[in-house]
């Protein structure tokens, strides 16, 4: 019988009970210190590559990838960056773009393959931020255990769209407010920290339903995708401790969704509440509800119209029966911008024998940071994906939702996520998006401009690691700091 544990995304060439042991010891946690451990440099197996300096760090493909795959990488890359223009329009195959959309095209948020970030100031781009959107209520999930019933909001639908082709309505725009206040910590620095507070200006189509709930989403970074993909379901689920029984105050427990690409439920891996199972299935979602393009798994060609929204229904699409399958973005078009997303590389680690970074390891594992920002998986052998097969990866994230807290909560369900509960973000490469954005922001909805507002801010099932950090001297604080730099 199939179960929402199984992989049907993958060719998986299963383990044996010999190698599944050694696995074991592998990615047991250290407790040596005093030196980096083996092949902790590649942070993303043999599929890691080289550390650049440069914006372009996280833009490089596998390091192990097939010489013959880097035609299909660049061919995917030209569909992440491409520009879509509406529809009818004298450049065919770029058109269909809308009626109401967030962005033009992927790389627009995913900036250069780094992460979003909302808008400083009125005049700043909002572009790389969203507002998921929904109301309680709705049919059950009987497939999906603990499964908390939502439904997209009647007139807007699950995510605002604030943008629109001209001659349309956008559905109105973010809105941000921040608030301050200071933490003391336990030396007697002071950071900072700012909460906004989101709110949506204009509802061109009429007031929402009572109960709106919003879900805002910074664009996170797009590297080391397909190994999260190709990590074995069992291995996370290994790592959850739903009820608590070991007494550390850290649960840890797998979302489960509904997959539309394969018409049942499966585990969720992606997105900031990891709802959704696959990254084919995640970007397919992409072209539809931030750009209105419709593709094999989500044929319609406007997008995230609700049926209030008549004449953003009935718009010019930008697709023909015999062109293109029919479609906006074929298939073809689907696996090579998956193939793409799947293969952006993760950078080698920086200075991870410096005496400081060992130091702040140390901390990271004695306070309970991996308890949830888990340092090693080894992927499943598979068929047909080389880049992803058998690896040893440091992500520093178990895939799993934690309780962050009120201080995090957007209080909106998704799938069995719930309004407290975040997927634990992944640290590799956490620091280097400076260089890619030149911006510096963390966490669901880019808040932290620090890491160690970042790290104020966990409570809930982290409130203990939290306070420990609170508590450190500040030499050990600088050196968890380094730690993380050193990602
Ligand atoms: C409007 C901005 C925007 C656009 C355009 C966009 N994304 Fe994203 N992307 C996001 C946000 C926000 C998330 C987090 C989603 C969530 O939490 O549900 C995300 C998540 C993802 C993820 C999962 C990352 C993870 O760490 O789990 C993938 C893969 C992805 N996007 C691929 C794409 C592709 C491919 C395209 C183009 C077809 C695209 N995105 C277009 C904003 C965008
Ligand atoms: C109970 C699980 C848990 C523990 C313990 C925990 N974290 Fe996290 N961490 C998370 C989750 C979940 C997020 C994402 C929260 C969000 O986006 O709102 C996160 C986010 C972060 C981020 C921001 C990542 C990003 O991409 O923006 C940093 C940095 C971080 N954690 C560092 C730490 C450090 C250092 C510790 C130990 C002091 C720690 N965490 C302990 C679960 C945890």
């Amino acid at each position: 019988m199939s179960s929402w544990q199984d992989e049907p995304h993958l060719d998986i060439i299963p383990r044996t009970v010999e190698e599944a042991a050694r696995i074991g010891a592998v990615t047991a946690p250290t407790t040596d210190f005093n030196a980096p451990e083996r092949f902790e440099q590649k942070t993303g197996g043999a599929a890691t590559t080289r550390y650049l300096d440069t914006a372009d760090a996280f833009s490089q493909f596998s390091a192990n990838m097939p010489f013959e795959s880097e035609l299909k990488f660049k061919v995917g890359n030209g569909i992440f960056r491409k520009l879509w223009v509406g529809a009818p329009s004298s450049t065919k195959g770029s058109d269909g773009l809308g009626p109401l959309y967030n962005a033009r095209s992927c790389q627009n948020c995913h900036i250069k393959d780094g992460r979003g970030h909302l808008p400083e100031n009125p005049d700043d781009s909002r572009v790389s931020a969203l507002l998921r959107l929904s109301i309680p209520g709705g049919g059950g999930q009987l497939l999906i255990p603990d499964y908390i019933p939502t439904m997209p909001e009647p007139v807007y639908g699950g995510q605002l769209q604030d943008l629109a082709l001209e001659g349309y309505l956008a559905e109105g725009s973010i809105e941000i407010e921040w608030s301050a206040f200071p933490v003391t910590l336990a030396d007697g620095s002071v950071v900072e920290l700012r909460k906004p507070l989101f709110r949506i200006e204009g509802y061109r189509y009429g007031a929402p339903q009572d109960g709106l709930m919003m879900s805002p989403r910074v664009t996170p970074q797009m590297i080391g995708l397909g190994l999260l993909e190709s990590v074995p379901a069992a291995d996370i689920l290994a790592l959850a401790d739903p009820g608590d029984s070991d007494g550390d105050g850290i649960s840890g427990r797998p979302n489960i969704v509904w997959s539309d690409e394969f018409g049942r439920p499966l585990l969720g891996r992606f997105g900031l509440k990891a709802g959704k199972p696959t990254i084919r299935e995640q970007s397919a979602k992409a072209f539809a509800d931030d750009m209105g393009l419709s593709t094999p798994l989500f044929p319609g060609p406007s997008g995230e119209c609700t049926p209030v929204q008549a004449d953003c229904l009935n718009a010019t699409a930008g697709q023909e029966p015999g062109i293109r399958d029919g479609l906006e973005v074929d298939g073809q078009a689907l696996d090579l911008v998956t193939f793409y997303a799947r293969n952006l590389a993760v950078p080698e680690r920086r200075n991870l024998d410096d005496p400081a970074v060992l130091r702040g390891k140390e901390i990271a594992y004695s306070i309970g940071c991996t308890s949830c920002h888990n340092p090693k998986f080894v992927t499943h052998r598979l068929n047909g994906q080389v880049e992803q097969s058998f690896q040893l990866i440091w992500p520093y994230t178990d895939m799993l939702l934690h309780d962050m807290g009120d201080g995090l909560a957007d209080n909106r369900p998704e799938s069995r996520a719930t309004g407290r509960e975040w997927r634990t973000a992944p640290l590799w490469g956490i620091t280097l998006n400076r260089q890619v954005t030149g911006v510096e922001n963390y966490l669901h909805d880019g808040r932290a401009r620090s890491l160690i507002e970042a790290i104020l801010w966990h409570g809930g099932e982290a409130q203990a690691a939290r306070d420990a950090v609170v508590g450190l001297s500040t030499e050990d604080r600088k050196a968890l700091l380094a730690w993380l730099e050193s990602l």
